[in-house]
């Protein structure tokens, strides 16, 4: 097979497998994506994908009006004889919080009725370290032909993955030079840099440390925020003003931590290092620090209606549904706002929840439990309380002075993104409370 021939099945349609199959199928290439959900079928039939991220529209239209990438939910349908086969399907944790295997072993199951000599299969899903080895290789094993396999794990960023795809450095990992090379010719017609690495279990881990690293530096962020509250300092003149011009120390801003991959996978590569006889340290902490960081801020909150006497809030907004607002994505999966929401609905069990958020429609609002706001300067008149929990531009350009305009005088605002202009929030110390910044925070005075 010459490389430049390549005829590839990306199997699993969702985030990672359609932004790749797009891009590839516009580069040149003939790709057909599998994917079992009818849903995501019938959207993509009308050129539209199942979530928002940015260009990926046009991408698809653009791709398909080539005629260079095709999709169905039967493997009878592939109109071609696929020579490379890239494995994209979800590995959520289950409610024990352990890595869920079982769509990469059935999709492996599909691959193996196709499975010719000479073969490439590439794993890009995340997955627990040996899964390549110890999962797909032994079912593939059983047709008794000779394929190839390597471990070439996705890394963009959500709002910014068709860019990132045609510059970030790709991840090869396989046993052989043979099949690196074959991998890093593949990826080289969309990105300039492939990165060979000398085993599968490499590219796995390369793929966990990367995430968990980011998870491990988030949580410090939120350590010291933590530690600020505390002892009644403001965490972001610590982490800027310990940083600016100093650089050994690069700490990260406080904020929430969540979204499809750091939820999961920190959890993932201390599950995969146990069979190994060992156990991580840093990896859990972090992962407990961002994790309890919804509860504690929603006890505050609890601490200051009941320090105000104002009884509990009644109305209650959550703003910035998303798992993050910026690069801005429609994905909820893993977001801090629903841990946020679920603490919030414990503490004020009485309450009536809205949501905003620019960025979900109606139904996806109303879907979370929330009643739908359109705007939320507008609705602030009647509303006890607002958290805004994620970094949307939105927040920015709105301001406090226009958030607070309509808003009844007893509102409180609590940011866990430090949103808004610092002067403004000196200005509404009495109403605005800043994860890591709780010290500026001084109650109203209701006496007053
Ligand atoms: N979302 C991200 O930003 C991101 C980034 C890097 C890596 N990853 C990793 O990539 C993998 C995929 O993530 P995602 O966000 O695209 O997941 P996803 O759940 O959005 O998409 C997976 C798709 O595979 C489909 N599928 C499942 N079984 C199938 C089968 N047997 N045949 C055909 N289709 C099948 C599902 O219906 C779904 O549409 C995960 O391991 C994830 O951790 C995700």
């Amino acid at each position: 097979m010459k490389h430049g021939t390549e005829q590839i099945c990306v199997i699993g349609l969702g985030y990672v497998g359609l932004t790749l199959a797009v891009t590839m199928a516009n580069v040149g290439y003939s790709v057909h994506g599998l994917e079992v959900r009818q849903d995501v079928l019938d959207k993509l039939a009308e050129g539209k994908p199942t979530f928002y991220e940015e260009g990926l529209e046009s991408e698809l239209k653009t791709a398909v009006k080539k005629k260079t990438f095709t999709f169905s939910q039967k493997i009878t349908e592939i109109p071609f004889k696929p020579t490379v086969y890239i494995i994209t399907v979800g590995t959520p944790l289950n409610s024990n919080g352990i890595i869920r295997l079982e769509m990469i072993e059935n999709v492996t199951r599909d691959i193996l009725s196709l499975l010719s000599e000479g073969d490439l299969i590439i794993l890009r899903s995340t997955v627990k370290i040996g899964t390549a080895r110890n999962v797909i290789m032994p079912i593939l094993n059983e047709k008794g032909v000779k394929y190839q396999i390597a471990v070439c794990p996705e890394r963009t960023l959500e709002g910014a993955a068709l860019k990132e795809l045609h510059y970030l450095p790709q991840i090869i990992g396989a046993d052989d030079m043979e099949t690196r090379e074959r991998c890093a010719s593949l990826f080289g017609r969309i990105t300039p840099t492939t990165i060979k690495v000398s085993s599968l279990e490499t590219s796995e881990l390369i793929k966990l440390v990367d995430n968990t690293y980011r998870d491990v530096i988030f949580s410090f962020g939120n350590e010291v925020a933590r530690i600020s509250d505390a002892i009644g300092v403001n965490a972001y003149e610590v982490i800027n003003g310990g940083k600016l011009g100093y650089q050994r120390t690069n700490v990260a801003l406080p904020g929430l931590v969540g979204g499809p991959c750091l939820e999961k996978d920190p959890h993932i590569l201390a599950q995969s290092v146990i069979p190994y006889g060992i156990k991580l340290d840093i990896t859990p902490a972090s992962r407990t620090v961002n994790e309890r960081q919804p509860g504690e801020s929603v006890k505050f909150i609890n601490d200051v209606f009941v320090k105000n006497g104002s009884g509990k809030p009644e109305r209650i907004v959550l703003a910035g549904i998303t798992f993050k607002g910026y690069p801005e994505t429609d994905d909820v999966r893993g977001s801090m706002a629903l841990k946020v929401l679920a603490e919030l609905k414990m503490q004020f069990p009485d309450a009536c929840f809205y949501g905003f958020d620019p960025q979900l429609t109606q139904e996806v609002i109303e879907s979370l439990g929330l009643i739908y706001l359109e705007s939320l300067k507008n609705e602030t008149a009647d509303k006890d309380l607002v958290l805004i929990t994620n970094n949307h531009p939105v927040f920015r350009k709105m301001t406090l002075p226009v958030l607070f305009e309509n808003a009844k005088k007893s509102m409180l605002v609590y940011d866990f993104w430090n949103n808004f202009n610092p002067f403004d929030a000196e200005e509404y110390r009495e109403r605005f409370i800043v994860i890591g910044n709780h010290q500026q925070f001084k109650p109203l005075n209701n006496n007053s």
